[in-house]
């Protein structure tokens, strides 16, 4: 925490007087804590309080009597901005980026990480409409401090208290001690279908849009490694500072690229859709129609993983996805074993919400020893986050053997 800049928005609750430790806290750990306010959180601690604490003019307003603060620079300023408490107003005002105060006007010129910490009766938590608000904040990459359970201001008991100062400052420190955890380390990314040339106009591919491989890739990144991105055709595309992308069409591309990327990569995650068949003539020129039926022959492709797989080094790890509609487990198990993947991400087409062309995922992670480990129903981006977080497990576990 030393020395990062933190903006501490405090919104009206009731446990905006935690706001105080909270700030305490950041500014013992040795980060530097700008407090702005909504006017409603005036109403439950004063600026007074928050300006002493964090020894800085606390800004409620974007434009005061005497002056406008400059709302952009501080969202550049920050490494991280924190909305502690955040009211179910500001979750829902935040989601669709309205912009009626202070706090909305800097989230919205906020370039870094921002970080939720919740806080309004168990009713209001648990209605479709504070759900729905918390879910579009996670898809802007936003993320959400766990809410406690216990006695509410309300006096009923449930979910929605305000994570404790303690917790949300372990979880920036989580944030921050994660964030470079792989630089240095290189890592391969397969993602996106791949399309096999029938003549120049057609083509045979999959509904792939490589959202999956995509957020692994900026994951990775986040973390400090540097990620080879290799992209088969979507519309999809990242500018992750860290990923490098590299444009293919067909397997054989993919396969090139993956294999040469590899050499003096630590990890690399397969999680393209690559076709295993193509044409085994691509005509030159446009294919006319004619009476009857037509066929076209198909040979195999070159299989990446079990490429790497094959040649792959002490140190180096590959991940594979299988998605499978029967047998899941022991198919998956099987291409673990062909493969030689250290893990594989086993996505059910049975379930709903996961798989090709939608936002979220459920997937259950088979490692090589035969531990399962099957996560709920989350966001791809979320899901991302749980295989880097895999990723770093074990090459740390590799670099001390
Ligand atoms: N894969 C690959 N190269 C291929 C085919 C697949 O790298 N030519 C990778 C995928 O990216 C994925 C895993 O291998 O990580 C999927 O294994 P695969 O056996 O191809 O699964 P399916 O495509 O589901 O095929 P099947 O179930 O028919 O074996």
């Amino acid at each position: 925490m030393k020395n990062k800049k933190i903006i501490l928005a405090i919104t009206g609750s009731i446990a905006a007087y935690k706001a105080a430790f909270l700030t305490r806290l950041l500014i013992k750990q040795g980060a530097e804590v700008q407090v702005i306010m909504t006017p409603s959180a005036a109403a439950f601690i004063t600026p007074l309080t928050l300006a002493t604490l964090s020894k800085r003019p606390v800004h409620t307003e974007v434009i005061s009597e005497e002056s406008w603060n400059n709302h952009v620079e501080l969202g550049l300023w920050a490494d991280a901005m924190v909305i502690a408490p955040a009211t179910a107003n500001t979750l829902a005002k935040l989601a669709n980026g309205i912009c009626d105060s202070m706090v909305g006007a800097v989230y919205l010129s906020a370039k870094c990480p921002v970080f939720f910490a919740p806080a309004m009766d168990l009713d209001m938590w648990k209605h479709p409409a504070s759900k729905k608000n918390i879910e579009t904040l996670k898809s802007y990459g936003n993320e959400i401090i766990p809410v406690g359970h216990g006695e509410l201001a309300s006096g009923l008991v449930g979910d929605g208290r305000m994570a404790e100062p303690e917790d949300i400052v372990d979880f920036l420190n989580n944030h921050f001690n994660k964030k470079l955890s792989l630089k240095g380390k290189v890592a391969v990314v397969t993602a996106g279908p791949t399309y096999e040339a029938i003549d120049p106009v057609r083509f045979i591919g999959n509904r792939s849009t490589g959202k999956m491989g995509i957020a692994i890739a900026e994951k990775l990144a986040a973390r400090g490694a540097k990620v080879f991105l290799v992209l088969g055709p979507t519309s999809q595309k990242t500018e992750e500072e860290g990923v490098e992308t590299i444009r293919v069409t067909s397997a054989e591309e993919m396969y090139q690229a993956a294999t040469k990327h590899f050499k003096k990569a630590d990890v690399a995650v397969m999680a393209a859709a690559v076709a295993d068949y193509r044409p085994k003539t691509v005509s030159d020129k446009k294919i006319k129609k004619k009476e009857g039926d037509m066929a076209v022959k198909l040979e195999r492709t070159k299989d990446i993983a079990k490429q790497l797989g094959q040649v792959k080094k002490k140190g180096q790890l590959t991940i594979g996805f299988a998605l499978e509609t029967n047998n899941e487990k022991a198919n998956a198990k099987g291409k673990i074993e062909r493969k030689n993947f250290d893990f594989i991400v086993l996505n059910s087409l049975n379930d709903k919400g996961a798989g090709f062309g939608h936002d979220t995922n459920k997937v259950t992670f088979i490692f090589k020893d035969g531990t399962e480990k099957p996560l709920k129903l989350k966001l791809k981006t979320e899901v991302a986050i749980d295989i880097v977080d895999e990723i770093d497990n074990l090459l740390n576990i590799s670099l001390k053997k």
